[in-house]
């Protein structure tokens, strides 16, 4: 590996950097799936910071994307969630400096985060939590964005907002920082799925006001809260939606992050019950001159350096290579984990 130096340039010239790739879609067990590589390191475009990244975290999308996405025949780098110290900076960035510690998530189209050197724009990153270290902040990006664009982004929930939200697989990455942002930003009454003594009392640490078990989602649900609730966010949809359409009040939202096959919503139809999908590449994707990603991230920033707001890192570990990346996988592919898997670099 390179050690990289700081420096203030546009380019990085020659740099190399150890990367954790795939080569070939499928299992973790099949041949090429996570491997120690030595790659080169593109000169950071106009709004590119350089990062050299300390740790991320693993989120199912990183799953998803090794088993289905063929890399064609080239290392394909995954990795989304990190923070890190930028040490290059593009002829047009803004808001960063060299030197200054990051969090992102990054997008679906450029080499990941599992990597020494990363490049990544400038809007899609917020400067890292200070009461945090390099570990604990790599939990939180992609999960909170996810929970604030489905809140207050697709929910349309504004300060103050109240009301009660049912939130399933609460124990979950996502869930874990939407019941806490929730509990920051809204006066939501919140109920959260949890089907383990150990997954209900880490929601309740997380800011759940009732919990009750996904298993029987429809009646466990309605013994809580009789009169329904008005909004669901669902990390597990699939076979839910006539649940979701008896809980629900009438003109109630769903808003589900994940993706169920063979979804059928004509039970939301006699309530004129709603159904959005949050999506937190769809910004990186289509509407890449925003910057809203970039605020968000500072926000939460803010609000963890104020207290109000933890790292969901319940996993940690050491160093960042293709070993203890299969280890994140499979625990993440257990769909069982609580909070945040994450993987640093030694210290
Ligand atoms: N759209 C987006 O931008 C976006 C962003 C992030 C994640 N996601 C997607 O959201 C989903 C969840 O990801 P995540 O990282 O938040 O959580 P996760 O790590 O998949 O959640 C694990 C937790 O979910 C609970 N769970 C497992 N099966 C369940 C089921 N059938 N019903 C309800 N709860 C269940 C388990 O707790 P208990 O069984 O003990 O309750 C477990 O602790 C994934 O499909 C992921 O790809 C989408």
């Amino acid at each position: 590996m390179t050690t990289p130096s700081t420096d203030s340039g546009a380019t990085a010239p020659g740099r190399t950097t150890r990367a954790v790739a795939h080569l070939n879609a499928g299992p973790l067990d099949g041949s090429g799936a996570l491997l120690d590589v030595d790659l080169e390191v593109d000169a950071p475009g106009p709004r590119d910071l350089l990062v050299e990244v300390r740790a991320v975290s693993v989120n199912p999308v990183d799953v998803k994307v090794r088993a289905s996405r063929d890399p064609a025949g080239r290392p394909g780098v995954l990795g989304f969630d990190a923070a890190g110290v930028v040490v290059a900076v593009g002829a047009d960035v803004e808001s960063f400096a060299v030197g200054e510690e990051v969090f992102y998530a990054g997008s679906l189209e450029r080499a990941g985060s599992d990597a020494g050197l990363q490049l990544v724009d400038e809007r899609l990153v917020g400067h890292k939590p200070r009461t945090l270290s390099f570990a604990e902040a790599a939990a939180l990006p992609l999960t909170a964005l996810t929970a604030w664009e489905a809140l207050f982004g697709a929910l349309g929930l504004d300060e103050g907002a109240e009301g009660t939200l049912l939130v399933v697989g609460a124990a979950g990455g996502v869930g874990s920082v939407l019941l806490q942002l929730a509990r920051a930003r809204t006066r939501l009454r919140l109920l959260a799925t949890a089907s383990r003594p150990e997954s209900a009392q880490w929601v309740r640490r997380m800011g759940a006001h009732d919990v009750v078990d996904h298993h029987d989602l429809r009646d466990a649900v309605l013994a809580v809260v009789p009169e329904g609730v008005d909004h669901v966010v669902s990390a597990y949809s699939a076979g839910n939606a006539q649940a979701f359409a008896d809980v629900l009040r009438v003109r109630g939202a769903v808003v589900a992050i994940d993706d169920p096959e063979d979804l059928d919503l004509t039970p939301l139809k006699p309530k004129s019950q709603s159904w959005h999908w949050e999506f937190v590449f769809t910004r990186p994707l289509f509407e890449p001159e925003s910057s809203a990603q970039h605020e968000v991230l500072e926000e939460v920033s803010r609000l963890v350096d104020a207290g109000e707001l933890r790292t969901t890192m319940t996993t940690l570990l050491s160093p960042l290579d293709a070993a203890n990346l299969t280890k994140a996988h499979r625990l993440v592919e257990s769909s069982a984990t609580i909070g945040k898997v994450v993987v640093a670099v030694a210290e």
